[in-house]
């Protein structure tokens, strides 16, 4: 089986690129990314690549190479879905805000629309493939609709889970760790349908690297790989605290444990506390389906990760109160990001709204900036929180395009994210203009204590 057209549904931080990069490197598929949303069609079509919806380090040019060759970007769903032979499913699935399993399972409702969608539109068979994160056996909810809604063609379903991390897109769907892709292995056309997947990946993944499953196990694996990481990032938070009670320092023990081959370096970085579209949604969803099948020690396990998570933004926002003594009202507290990592665009769960949120609450001035973020976007954050008006967050919340307008006639500076131009702002002009005592509260660690305090901040650092 030769895939010739492929359809995504939905072009956002998975979907978009993630076509991109197939449809750079299978130049002989026609890839057509679809979604509902008008302007963002419109933004991807941008004659200038630049201004492309999502912002991701080399993916403007990798739709520059593709893009009216073999990368479509369009509106007109029915067309693209009745044209191709694969269709990935890579629409939103938020944790659900009402009814049952509100808070903790995955809404569904996007991935039931499309799954309709296509079952009514498609005239030939199809290959189906989940690149959204799902719940383990939504592909069999999936079939079921598909099947029984269906104009009578076959389908066979796919999961493929997206390893991706924002802000490193481009280098992780180049050169993967691994692909996965779960499928019906079982019988001979759900064989044919996995290696026609493994086929459009082994144009430029080794073949070592692209594992194939059973489907629940390729949905499982996706919540435990994002479980696990943000285990890691909440176990070395958790001794973040435990540093700064005892004098010992986070960064040095994670670097003394990270030499251990068995702990491996990476994600051991302590920080305000995880954020992203993904981690707290899928570990929510974890101990949701734990809770279903009435395994409750494995559901607490897991939901402690969330816990210490929402622990270290609240401790870090109580801190900056404690330290401004004991107030924050009506002091400027400017805070540098806003995106829940650097290189991103992205701000969901980002550590910084719960923090501004907590200032405010305290009646706090404060003062945003980031340099990939737009105001609109951080206002909608915080209005979608529902701790006060709209009008009250456009009060007291500021956004400015430079940083030394955030700081100036400060009383606190706080760091929430970890972009590179922090590290080289002019530290002593930050502290000429700022309100003395100048108290600097280093999120990220990605400053110097001894610098810092030698040109006179009051400075904290996470675990230090
Ligand atoms: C994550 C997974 O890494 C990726 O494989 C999956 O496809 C989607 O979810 P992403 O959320 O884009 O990717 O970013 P990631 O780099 O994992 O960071 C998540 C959060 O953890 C960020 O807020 C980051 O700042 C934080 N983090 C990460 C730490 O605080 N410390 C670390 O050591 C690593
Ligand atoms: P992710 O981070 O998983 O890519 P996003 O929210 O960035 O999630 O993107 C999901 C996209 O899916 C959105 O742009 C949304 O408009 C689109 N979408 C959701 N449902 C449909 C649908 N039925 N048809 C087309 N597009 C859809």
């Amino acid at each position: 089986m030769k895939i010739k057209n492929i359809c995504c549904i939905g072009a956002g931080y998975v979907g978009g690129p993630t076509m991109s990069v197939i449809a750079q490197k299978c130049p002989e598929i026609n890839v057509t990314v679809v979604d509902l949303n008008e302007k963002r069609i419109a933004a991807w079509n941008d004659e200038d690549v630049e201004n492309i919806p999502i912002y991701e380090p080399g993916l403007s040019g990798v739709v520059a190479e593709a893009r009216g060759r073999n990368l479509f970007f369009s509106t007109d769903v029915d067309e693209a879905i009745d044209k191709a032979d694969m269709i990935f499913i890579s629409v939103n699935t938020p944790t659900k805000t009402y009814g049952i399993g509100k808070g903790m399972a995955a809404d569904l409702k996007w991935i039931e629309l499309c799954a309709r969608q296509i079952a009514r539109v498609a005239t030939s068979d199809k290959i189906v493939v989940e690149k959204s994160t799902l719940p383990v056996r939504t592909a069999a909810a999936l079939s079921d609709i598909l099947h029984n809604t269906g104009n009578g063609v076959k389908y066979h379903i796919l999961s493929n889970p997206e390893f991706l991390a924002e802000g490193t897109a481009v280098e992780d769907l180049h050169a993967p760790d691994r692909v996965l892709i779960g499928g019906d292995y079982t019988t001979e056309e759900g064989s044919k349908a996995l290696q026609a997947l493994v086929d459009v990946y082994a144009h430029w993944v080794p073949k070592e690297n692209i594992l194939t499953t059973n489907v629940w196990s390729s949905e499982l694996s996706k919540l435990t790989a994002n479980a696990f990481l943000a285990q890691r990032v909440s176990s070395i938070n958790s001794l973040s605290e435990l540093c700064e009670a005892s004098g010992a320092d986070v960064a040095e023990v994670a670097r003394a444990i990270g030499k251990d081959s068995r702990i491996g370096p990476k994600f051991l970085q302590s920080s305000v506390g995880f954020g992203g579209s993904c981690f707290q949604k899928d570990i929510l969803n974890l101990v949701y389906i734990a809770k279903s099948f009435g395994l409750n020690e494995v559901a607490d396990y897991w939901e402690q990760v969330i816990i210490m998570n929402d622990h270290q933004k609240r401790r870090f926002a109580a801190n900056i109160v404690k330290t401004l003594y004991n107030t924050v009202s009506g002091k400027k507290i400017a805070m540098l990001g806003w995106a829940f990592k650097k290189d991103t665009n992205d701000t969901r769960e980002s550590a910084a709204i719960y923090v501004a949120d907590y200032l405010l609450n305290e009646r706090a001035e404060v003062v945003v900036y980031d340099p990939k973020v737009t105001s609109a976007q951080i206002y909608a954050d915080l209005d979608y929180l529902g701790s006060r008006s709209e009008e009250e967050n456009r009060n007291l919340v500021t956004v400015v395009n430079s940083p030394y307008e955030a700081i100036e006639d400060a009383h606190a500076t706080a760091i929430l994210t970890e972009w590179d131009e922090f590290k080289k702002l002019d530290w002593d002009k930050v502290f000429e203009s700022m309100l003395k005592p100048a108290f600097l509260f280093d999120g990220r660690r990605l400053l110097e204590r001894n610098e810092m305090e030698e040109k006179g901040f009051k400075f904290y650092s996470i675990g230090n």
